[in-house]
């Protein structure tokens, strides 16, 4: 008798694939000038690459330590306690991992238990969804809402709802992905202490940490890092990468900051996923770490360039949104351009206008909150987000 089992375990069959990497592939096919994946279409540092080939040269080819290369795990702590104020013991709290990608899925493996409940925002960056499954977590989700003026916020009482005996984590990104959203200390303090309250845990994903912006060069929300909250280092998860502050999103080098058990168990998982991360890229990220402040206030000073071209630009061409305090995407509502659902609007804009974006809802759970809204992301050289506004001025407005 012929026997027939699944081919597919149940938890790949649940995962969809990431519409951002297919947008990315349809920007190419249609030649469209790509605004949607979130990397930078210029040059890394020179003095970063010089670094890395160096390692390389210096035969820092084989296995590191699978938590991370000492020089680079020191200069992490020295980095976080120049510009978090965060005191990290890298012997015992930092593990460097591929990515923050797996440094996210690593820090959930680590903690989560089937069954057990993780809050999410509403919309949140993609991968958090995949990350809950491939962890038996439960999402809840509690909203992120837009006032008339593009600031995102939540309501209290949503996020004091969603807690409860079985909540083991709430995850937050800060700056936020995909609304631009910088939280102030007041929400942190209040999801904090929610956190205490109910003995959960905070998993931030803080890799736009120097991407903020101001107005007259002063910046208006100051990214704070929970774990510098009161009583909040001992319950959270910092997640960090040099992708989006160093230009090398390629490289996949990332790290986890955790009190010393929950390093352990990130560790362990970590170790069995991947063995560790490229050690000569992580030398060239001891490297970086060490950057003088003016590395960063360029860097601030760069993007919001950018963000202060590219959000007048949507907003002539009919987009509605406001200007993103932090990281380097603009959410936008699409309503006003009579399309169906974003979906339909993102090929149009990819086939016929030839602009690359992302659809809004691959950001929410409830898919009809995203349907009229796109992500811009600003990333890009000059002349890439002049080509863009180029073509968008072509939009009926
Ligand atoms: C919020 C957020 N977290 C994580 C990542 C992935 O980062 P990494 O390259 O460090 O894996 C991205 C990439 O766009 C992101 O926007």
């Amino acid at each position: 008798m012929e026997r027939k089992k699944h081919r597919l375990s149940s938890k790949s069959l649940s995962l969809t694939e990431s519409v951002i990497r297919e947008m990315s592939r349809e920007a190419v096919k249609y030649g469209a000038v790509n605004l949607g994946q979130g990397f930078p279409d210029f040059a890394a540092p020179e003095a970063i690459k010089q670094r890395a080939m160096e390692a390389i040269a210096a035969d820092h080819n084989q296995y590191a330590v699978t938590w991370g290369v000492k020089e680079f795990r020191d200069a992490i702590a020295v980095k976080s306690e120049r510009f978090l104020g965060l005191d990290v013991d890298p012997e015992n709290e930092i593990t460097v991992t591929c990515g923050s990608t797996e440094g996210m899925i690593a820090a959930m493996l680590a903690c989560v238990d089937k069954g057990d409940e993780v809050i999410l925002f509403e919309p949140f960056y993609e991968n958090y969804a995949p990350d809950a499954i491939l962890s038996d977590a439960t999402p809840v989700h509690v909203p992120l809402y837009e006032d008339a003026n593009g600031a995102w916020y939540f309501e209290r009482d949503e996020m004091r709802a969603a807690f409860n005996e079985r909540t083991k984590a709430i995850i937050i990104c800060n700056p936020n992905n995909p609304t631009g959203k910088v939280f102030t200390r007041e929400e942190l303090e209040f999801i904090g202490d929610l956190c205490k309250e109910f003995d959960a845990l905070c998993f931030t994903d803080e890799i736009y940490e120097h991407i903020i912006y101001g107005v007259d060069g002063v910046v208006e929300t100051p990214h704070i890092c929970m774990a510098t909250l009161d009583g909040m280092k001992d319950r959270t998860v910092v997640v960090n990468s040099l992708s989006k502050t160093y230009s090398v999103t390629g490289w996949r080098v990332g790290y986890v900051i955790a009190p010393p058990d929950i390093t352990g168990a990130v560790r362990k998982v970590h170790d069995f996923l991947t063995v560790g991360a490229a050690n000569c890229l992580q030398h060239a990220g001891a490297f970086a770490m060490e950057f003088p402040e003016s590395y960063y206030a360029d860097l601030q000073a760069e993007y919001q360039r950018k963000r202060d071209f590219i959000v007048p630009v949507l907003k002539e061409a009919g987009f509605r949104c406001g200007f993103p305090e932090g990281a380097y995407y603009v959410m936008t509502d699409v309503n006003d351009f009579g399309f169906a659902n974003d979906i339909d609007f993102t090929r149009h804009l990819i086939r016929e206008i030839g602009v690359a974006v992302v659809p809004g809802s691959s950001f929410y759970n409830d898919k009809a909150k995203g349907s009229q809204k796109v992500r811009f992301c600003f990333c890009k050289k000059d002349e890439t987000l002049e080509a863009a506004a180029e073509r968008l001025a072509r939009l009926p407005g």
